[in-house]
This record gives structure tokens, C-alpha cells and sequence, in this order.
């Protein structure tokens, strides 16, 4: 059991979920975390034992170099293994002849009308036709498919027939502009691109195929290659909306290079051989920000990334065969690739795969669908939590959530009143929160808590999951022991790990291993306190010094959001002539609640009794919205750029709503000005 040294209020596991647990109590937890150290081996040969090899690994588990200055840097899982991902996660379960029948997931549209159950079963024979679609088309082993699709079951099945045929996937968040889809498609070099024709986004209809093609075309101006074929999904939604919808949308159409799927699929045979792969070749590649601005195409291979991600999920969500589990990424991002697409089905789960938004058509949507679903399992972002926790709790008490046994956040700290709430009022107080820390590049969770082991503080993604060995160090890149603060790396590979940035292995070097070398730089700042816990304090960039003291951004936002106004709140830092540097601070308020100058007061006498009073905001500037990508991440740089009074505030495409900029800037503060 963990002994807490600092006072701190621990939530401990709930006794029914322990009793039929995976790793049901701590000491189980430290146990089998100590093997994965002590004898990697033989704690990931375990796990490797539960999949199908073609030919076995002649090779160890793991082999690495962290260290550049002795050489390249590396990583290999199970030299000379041979198998194929999308044999594991679906014919391994159908051909068993136990999960056939099983519903892999239950899809739910945009709108509510829209649904449909896939089994294991049809689900293999719907990727098989796919497969062979690609095939026909050209694509070979190694080459790369870009993927530009709304949440639809096509979607998943592009994916997996992709990796049986071991063609490389480039999935494409389908919020993303033409700019950025030519973008990603150029550096992957794409021989096929598939999308759809269209798509609802709440009551909005996005006609993709346009974007698409002025990608395509963006690409043609700018690359070598072309794509040579276009393979285009007819949305669902829209056909049942013909009139309306079609009508309105005009599908742009090359007859020698664009081919609807339906058509494809439906003269495609609906068997089709996997291709064995070397356990090291790739299975996709997805694109993430960079600090330089051009984003790195981050590849993840074979066999390290089926075992991590089948694990991870098993562990962390205490996966059990009548569970229905519900991820509310976007499949576009990692966190959907990990938990909606490969970890889930690796397991034989059952999954919601949701097209929607949390408040369209009413604003009680996620609660609808957990009780229609009877979800057991639900994982989702800060930023819905905050968004959802702005209308209070009548929206869910229409709703039956009593299904519900975990609960699970991701993609940045959540602060302790978000916790609070997602644990009383949507979990009911009876469901564990697993804050799980991991990256795009770690493939999986690396700090997180097990919902029947792990005591929870809320607002800490806890301890390290197995095989991972993180340390603290400070800034001249030396190891911090006990209670620390500093920059948050790993000491040693796990399976899951990215290889390489895509055709940019120096990048790789550079971007993760040059500051320190032996260690993986995640970037982030962290703190360990004295009993042990890891709490991400933000991005190393979004810490600050005032006046000699490094702080985050990140505690300052979770100060704010406690006043009982401040819906969301954002810190950044502004250049302060005594200080060196001084917090400016963004705060959305909750429905029916009036910015003035005492609240402002309020603002800053809560930040400096919860941090202290070097901690004391300078600038609280009212913001009716924060910018925000489309994926939900705060876009500080551009904050920071309103603080600091700058006029050009560069690229703005990536925000889901550019106009917030306008409004923030005609209302900084005039002090600051
Ligand atoms: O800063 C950390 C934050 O999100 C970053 C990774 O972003 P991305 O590659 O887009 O992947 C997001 C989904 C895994 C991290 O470097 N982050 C992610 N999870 C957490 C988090 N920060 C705090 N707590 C978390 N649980």
C-alpha cells in the first residue's frame, strides 16, 4: 500500500472492482512492475505469448541505444518475429471461433438516427474487401496510404486493411485544412489518399472531397509524387439526407484517378492473405506539432506497438469481456489509433466508435450515449470535461450512467475541480479516474494509475505503467532523487516507443535525445512528490520564472479553475521588467457569470493563496473562448503572443475557431497594452 507521507487525500480503489481485477491491489502493481524491470524478457515474452507469430523472434524483446553520443539511436522488439497486426486483432478472434459474433463496435452518427453494429465477423470481411480494393489500385507492402475520413466505420477498416496488406497508414484528423492535409500527404508521399465525399459536423456540412482535392492538387504543385488513385467513401449520413444534402453538395470528381468505394467493395472479394511483416517494419506513421512548425511524421512499427497498445488497454482499463468501452478521440490523433482502433480489438473488446460532438443535438449527448450503449468504460479529455461541467448536472440526470465502472482522461493535466466533477457527478463517486500521461511518440500510456490498484490524487496521472523507467532531471541534465521538480524523461524503451520521425531519423536524434543524452526528452515538465507521484506541470515551454522561481502554467490554471466562476482558464507568461517574467492569465467564466473588477481582485488572491505569492497573476483578461486546435489543445503560443501586446500573430489556420483571436486582442488588457 502506498503510505502517504504529505497529507495529501487519496481516493483507494473500490473494493468490487478489486475483486476481479487484472492486477487487483498495490503490491500486485509492484510486483509485476519490478519484473518488467528486473526481467523485461521475460515479462514481454509473456505478453507476446497471447499473439500469433508466424515465425518466432530469434532475437531479444528489446534491444536499444538511448545514448547518441555512442551511435545512432534505436530501438528493436523481437528481432526476426515474423506476423501481421490485423490478423492479430480480428482473425485471431474469429478464426478461435469465440469472438465471431462479438460486436467490435457500435457506431453512432453525428445525428442519433444514425448507427450500426459490426461484428468481429463482418468487420474482417468488410477490411478484407477493402484490402483488396488497395490492392487492385497498386499498393504494396511499405507504401503508404494517406487517410482522410470522419469517424466512420471505414475509417477502421482502412486502417486495419492497410496493415494486412502491410501498406503504411497516415490517418489525417478530417478537421484539418487542405494546407495541412498536402502537407502530411507530401512528407508520406502517399501513392492512395482515401476519403469521403462529405460529412455533417453537427448541423454543418463539410464537403471533404473539395479539401481533399485542393490538397491534392497542393501536393501536385509542390511534390514529386502524386497521388494516383482517390478512394472515395459515400457518407452514410448523406445518403440518407439525399435530398437535402446531395443536393447541396457538389462531389468534384478526376474519372481517371477518383473511384467511389461502394462500387470497389462491392466487386472485391472478401478473403485476402495477410502479409507476414518483420516485426520492426512499420504500421503507420501520424503527424504531430513540432516546436519548429512543420509537423513530424511519427512512425510506429509492428510488433512493439501490438504488444504496448494490447497491454496498456488490458491493464488500464481493467478490460473484461462484457465490458462496452468508449474512447472520445477522434481516431485522427493517437489516443484514437491506441484505444479505438488497435488496443480495443487487439483484446476482443467491444467499442463505442462515436462520429459526433458532446453537445449536438442537445448537450446531454455523451450521457445519452453511455446509457444507451451501457458504457462501462469511458475515456475522454479534459477539455470535454470542462466544456460538459459548464452546464451543470441536470444534463445527466436524465440519463441512467450506472453502467459505468472507470472512468479516463487524457491529453493534458486535468485540474482538480474537472476531476472532482468527472468523478462525483459523472462517475458517481463509485468510478476511478485513470489520468493517464502519454504522448503521439510513446505509443501508449506510460504514467498512469490502475483503476483496481493505484490510490488516485486527483490531478495526477500517478506512476509509471510496466516497462517504463521514468527520472527527473534538472536543467545541467542530472538525476533529481525524492520529492523533485524538473524535466520529465525515460531512461529505457518500452514496445510501444516511436522508431524514427518518417525519413528524418536526425530529427529524431535531435528533437528526443540531443538535450540529454541515454535519456527520451518527452518535453514536459514534471514533479514527483513525496510519496512518489507524478504530476505533469505542463510543457517544459509553458513553464515559467518569476522572479528565479520556475512554476507552470499548468498549477496556475488549476488555481483559477477552482473559483467557483472560471469555467476554463490559460496562463501564460508576459516579460516583466523586475520579475523577468510575470503571469497573464485568460479565464472563460461560466454561463451567466459577469467578469468585473472584483472578481479580478478574487482571481488573484485564489491564485496566491493556492501557489504563493510569487504565483500572483499581473493581467487577468476576460476571455469569452480560448483559442483552441481542433483537437481541444490550448494554442498558448498565440496567447502569449496577445500578452505580449504582439501585432502578427502568424498562422492561426490551425484553430478550430480563428475569430476567438480577433475578440481576445480587441479586449487585452489595457495595462498590459
Ligand atoms: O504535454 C503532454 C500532454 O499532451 C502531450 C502529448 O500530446 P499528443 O502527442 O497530442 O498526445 C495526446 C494524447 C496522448 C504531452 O506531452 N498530455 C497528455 N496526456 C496528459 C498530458 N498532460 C498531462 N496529463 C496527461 N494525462
Amino acid at each position: 500500500m502506498v503510505v502517504p507521507e504529505s497529507g495529501d487525500k487519496m481516493y483507494p480503489p473500490p473494493a468490487d472492482l478489486q475483486r476481479d481485477a487484472h492486477v487487483p491491489d498495490f503490491n500486485s502493481y509492484l510486483a509485476l512492475y519490478r519484473k518488467s524491470l528486473d526481467d523485461p524478457e521475460a515479462f514481454w515474452k509473456e505478453v507476446a505469448d497471447d499473439f500469433f507469430w508466424k515465425t518466432p523472434a530469434t532475437g531479444p524483446m528489446l534491444q536499444y541505444n538511448f545514448d547518441v553520443t555512442k551511435g545512432s539511436v534505436y530501438v528493436k522488439c523481437m528481432e526476426g518475429a515474423r506476423t501481421n497486426v490485423c490478423y492479430n486483432v480480428l482473425d485471431r478472434h474469429v478464426r478461435d471461433g469465440s469472438l465471431g459474433e462479438k460486436v467490435a463496435y457500435y457506431w453512432e452518427g453525428n445525428s442519433p438516427d444514425n448507427r450500426e453494429t459490426i461484428t468481429y465477423r463482418q468487420l474482417l470481411s468488410r477490411v478484407c474487401r477493402c484490402a483488396n480494393v488497395l490492392k487492385l489500385m497498386g499498393v504494396k507492402k511499405g507504401d503508404r496510404v494517406s487517410i482522410y475520413l470522419p469517424m466512420i466505420p471505414e475509417l477502421v477498416y482502412t486502417m486495419l486493411a492497410c496493415a494486412r496488406i502491410g501498406a503504411i497508414h497516415s490517418v489525417v484528423f478530417a478537421g484539418f485544412s487542405s494546407e495541412s492535409l498536402g502537407e502530411r500527404i507530401a512528407d508520406a508521399q502517399s501513392a492512395v489518399l482515401v476519403t469521403a465525399d462529405g460529412v455533417f459536423r453537427g448541423e454543418k456540412l463539410i464537403n471533404l472531397k473539395q479539401i481533399a482535392d485542393e490538397a491534392l492538387q497542393k501536393c501536385r504543385e509542390k511534390a514529386s509524387r502524386s497521388v494516383a488513385k482517390c478512394l472515395v467513401v459515400r457518407h452514410h449520413a448523406l445518403r440518407i439526407r439525399a435530398g437535402a444534402a446531395s443536393n447541396k453538395l457538389q462531389t468534384p470528381w478526376d474519372p481517371e484517378r477518383d473511384v467511389w468505394w461502394d462500387e470497389a467493395v462491392a466487386a472485391a472479394p472478401d478473403e485476402c492473405e495477410p502479409e507476414w511483416l518483420d516485426a520492426e517494419e512499420p504500421l503507420f506513421i501520424l503527424h504531430t506539432s513540432g516546436s519548429t512548425g512543420k509537423p513530424k511524421g511519427v512512425l510506429h512499427t509492428t510488433a512493439g506497438y501490438l504488444l504496448y497498445t494490447s497491454l496498456t488497454f488490458k491493464y488500464v482499463f481493467d478490460h473484461h469481456h462484457d465490458d462496452v468501452f468508449w474512447c472520445t478521440a477522434d481516431i485522427g490523433w493517437i489516443t484514437g489509433h491506441s484505444y479505438i482502433t488497435y488496443g480495443p480489438l487487439a483484446n476482443g473488446a467491444s467499442s463505442v466508435l462515436f462520429e459526433g460532438t458532446p453537445v449536438h443535438p442537445h448537450v446531454g449527448r455523451f450521457w445519452e450515449i453511455i446509457e444507451k450503449y451501457k458504457v462501462t468504460k469511458f475515456y475522454t479529455a479534459p477539455t470535454a470535461i470542462r466544456l460538459l461541467m459548464r452546464y451543470g448536472g441536470e444534463p445527466l440526470q436524465k440519463y441512467d450512467l450506472s453502467s459505468l465502472r472507470i472512468l479516463g482522461s487524457v491529453g493534458e493535466p486535468i485540474n482538480p475541480e474537472a476531476w472532482q466533477w468527472f468523478h462525483e457527478a459523472v462517475g458517481g463517486g463509485r468510478c476511478p479516474v485513470v489520468d493517464t500521461f502519454w504522448q503521439t511518440e510513446t505509443g501508449g500510456h506510460v504514467l498512469t494509475p490502475l483503476p483496481a490498484a493505484t490510490p488516485l490524487k486527483p490531478g495526477s496521472a500517478t506512476f509509471p505503467f510496466f516497462g517504463v523507467e521514468p527520472a527527473v532531471l534538472n536543467e545541467s541534465g542530472e538525476e533529481l532523487e525524492g520529492e523533485a521538480e524538473g524535466y520529465l524523461v525515460f531512461r529505457r524503451p518500452w514496445p510501444g516507443i516511436m522508431r524514427s520521425v518518417y525519413k528524418n531519423h536526425e530529427r529524431f536524434e535531435n528533437t528526443y535525445f540531443k538535450k540529454f543524452p541515454g535519456f527520451y526528452v518527452t518535453g514536459d515538465g514534471c514533479r514527483r512528490d513525496k510519496d512518489g507521484y507524478y504530476w505533469i506541470t505542463g510543457r517544459i515551454d509553458d513553464m515559467l520564472n518569476v522572479s528565479g522561481h520556475l512554476m507552470s502554467t499548468a498549477e496556475v490554471e488549476a488555481a483559477l479553475a477552482e473559483h467557483p466562476a472560471v469555467a476554463e482558464a490559460a496562463a501564460v507568461s508576459r516579460p516583466h521588467r523586475v520579475k523577468g517574467e510575470c503571469l497573464y492569465c485568460f479565464v472563460t467564466l461560466k454561463e451567466r457569470r459577469e467578469f468585473s473588477r472584483s472578481l479580478e481582485d478574487e482571481l488573484k488572491t485564489l491564485v496566491r493563496e493556492k501557489i504563493g505569492p510569487i504565483a500572483t497573476p499581473d493581467f487577468i483578461q476576460n476571455a469569452p473562448a480560448l483559442p483552441k486546435t481542433r483537437s481541444g489543445k490550448i494554442m498558448r503560443r498565440i496567447l502569449r503572443q496577445i500578452a505580449r501586446n504582439e501585432e502578427d500573430l502568424g498562422d492561426v489556420s490551425t484553430l478550430a475557431d480563428p475569430k476567438v483571436v480577433e475578440l481576445l486582442i480587441s479586449q487585452r488588457c489595457q495595462a498590459a497594452a
